[in-house]
Formats: C-alpha cells, structure tokens, sequence
C-alpha cells in the first residue's frame, strides 16, 4: 500500500509554484486552519497508538516544514524575477544608428597600388623600420659627405661617429633593395610599402614620417623602356586612363640615369589649365649597387622606383593637409 506520507511529500514537491495565486492556493491546502490536509495529520495525533505517535508527529512536522519551505522558496523567486523585468520596449524610440568604420585613406591607395603591381607579377616584400647606415646610404651609394647622412634630415639611434656609421630610422624603403639582393641571387620582381622618418619641419606638406612603396625589378636585359611601360601602367591604373605623364631627368646616388615622374593635374582655375605635379623617383640600379650587393653588373641591369603614398592619396582625394592622416578625427576619416 502506498505510505500516504510519501504520497504526500511527492505532491508537494511536484507543484509548480510560479504564480502568486498558485503559491495561495498551495497554502490553502495544506496548511488552512479548517481543510488543510497537514493540519488535519496534526488533529489525529493525539488519536494514533501511543507507541506510534512519536514518529506519526515527526513526520506530519517533516512535511509542514517542506510547504513551508516550498512557499517561501518561490516567493523569493517571483520577487527577484520582478526586481529584474525589463521595462517594456518603447516602440516610439528613434533606432540608434549603427557607425560602420571605414578604410583609412592611405590604405586604401596602398591596397589599389599594390593590385596594380601584383597584376603585373611583382611579389611583396618589407624590411625594418630601424636601419644601420649601410642599407640606408652607404650600399646605395651616398658619398660620405652627403648631405642626407645629416642630422637635420635623419633621425639618429646612435650616432653617426660610432664605427658602423649610426643606427637610424629609415628615411626611405630602397634600403630593403639591399636586404633583398643580400638575401638571395636575382631575378627579382618586388614591391616594398613601408613606413619612413625624417628629420623635417612640420607643415601642410611635411610630416615627420610618411609612407613609401618602394619598387624593384632585377633581371637580364631589363630597359629603362620596361620602366616607363609599367609606370605608365600604373599612372593610368591610379589616376585614370588618359592620364598624362612625364618623364624628367633627375638625380639619386642608387640609380643611373633617374628620373622624376610627373602627372599633369588639369585644373581651369590655372593659367596654362593645370599643372605637373610630381609622383615618385625611378631610375636604372646604379652598377655601384649593384656591387655593394655582389651582383654581377655585366649579367644583370634593373630599373627601382619609390613613391610616397600620402602625396598620391592627397592628389586622388584632394587632401590639402598631409597632417590629417594622422589625426585620427572622424569627421575626416569618415569621408572615405
Ligand atoms: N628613395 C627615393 C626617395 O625616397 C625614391 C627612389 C626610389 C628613387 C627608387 C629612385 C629609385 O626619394
């Protein structure tokens, strides 16, 4: 037969009590003065057989314990799940808008500048931002007395006086020409974007770093005529195809002959309806470095160029401060 204190205990604990009507009704049952069912357990004792009575009252005490247990427990619970309850959603609120960042400027023009030169087989390369003299000037073929070994226009680690000739933070990416060519035997075809310092008074134009890609292409019977066709190339790529350019003589230690490339910037508010803006240096691998590398001259001829990524970004997106790019101002960056 099934011990009616069991059965008891079974129900009590079996009632779901998530309402403050539910948890009424519970204690009605069990506990009210006239029906309640433990409170008629507790009428009988003293009618049940003296040697039976002790246990009897304990377990009737057992079981008013537990409803009260039960009715306290779930009180706490509806109390704390009221404290908690969100307030009911307002539909009338104006929705917040999302701020979806966007890509940084120069970013964006080295993602563009790189696309170019790898749909034309050029690999990626870098190198560090701390230098020693070596693959900053002196492999590249700087004199000595050179003006750009300076303090003035170089940002000096240790000094230029100690016997490696200074550890400083690179003024251009052409020392990773060295590190490439130190590394391995040519061909190469690489491209090198990378951060570069210099010593400079900070303006509009100047800053005291900038960003540089840095080219180069090393191979048997390579022209100064693959040099213009890629860099018109990539003019046409970046600044649209009927882009006019030009090429004009210049000078740097690591190359020979050099040349500055200009873009013509159409502008009606100018006399002659526009202006040559200038966009990178380029030239033919200097056999002087050739050497310093333990290149073989006579085998190999080569074409480098380097181009400052913020002058091509202020001249694409009309930037007339190059110090907002480092800015961090929204109101700027969120333009692009
Ligand atoms: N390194 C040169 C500069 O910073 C640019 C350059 C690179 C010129 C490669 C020629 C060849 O101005």
């Amino acid at each position: 037969m099934p011990d009616l204190f069991d059965e008891l205990q079974r129900a009590i604990e079996a009632e779901p009590l998530d309402t403050e009507e539910a948890i009424d009704r519970f204690r009605i049952r069990y506990l009210s003065r006239k029906q309640g069912r433990i409170t008629e357990l507790l009428k009988q004792i003293p009618t049940v057989a003296p040697e039976e009575r002790k246990a009897f009252g304990q377990r009737v005490n057992r079981l008013k314990k537990l409803v009260e247990a039960r009715i306290e427990a779930a009180r706490e619970r509806l109390r704390r799940s009221r404290t908690v309850a969100r307030p009911e959603i307002d539909l009338t609120l104006p929705g917040r808008r999302p701020l979806p960042g966007s890509t940084h400027p120069l970013t964006q023009t080295l993602e563009d500048i790189k696309r170019v030169f790898t749909s034309y087989g050029f690999s990626i390369a870098e190198g560090p931002e701390i230098e020693d003299d070596w693959h900053n000037f002196t492999a590249l073929n700087f004199p000595p007395d050179h003006p750009a070994r300076d303090m003035q226009d170089t940002f000096f680690l240790e000094p230029p006086e100690r016997e490696h000739g200074g550890i400083l933070l690179r003024t251009h990416t052409s020392p990773v020409q060295i590190r490439i060519m130190e590394s391995e035997p040519p061909p190469y075809r690489v491209i090198v974007p990378g951060r570069v310092y210099r010593n400079e008074a900070i303006s509009y134009k100047s800053y005291c770093l900038f960003h540089q890609v840095e080219g180069l292409c090393v191979d048997e019977g390579v022209t100064l005529g693959d040099l213009k066709q890629i860099l018109h190339a990539f003019a046409r790529a970046l600044f649209g195809e009927d882009v006019k350019m030009r090429f004009r003589p210049s000078f740097f230690p690591f190359t020979e002959p050099s040349a500055e490339v200009d873009i013509w910037w159409p502008d009606p508010a100018l006399p002659n309806g526009g202006k040559w803006l200038e966009i990178l240096g380029c030239g033919m691998v200097d056999p002087n470095v050739f050497e310093a590398v333990g290149v073989d001259p006579e085998r190999y001829t080569g074409y480098a160029f380097g181009m400052g990524i913020e002058r091509i970004a202020m001249l694409r997106y009309d930037i007339g401060d190059i110090r907002t790019f480092y800015e961090n101002d929204v109101r700027f960056l969120a333009q692009f």
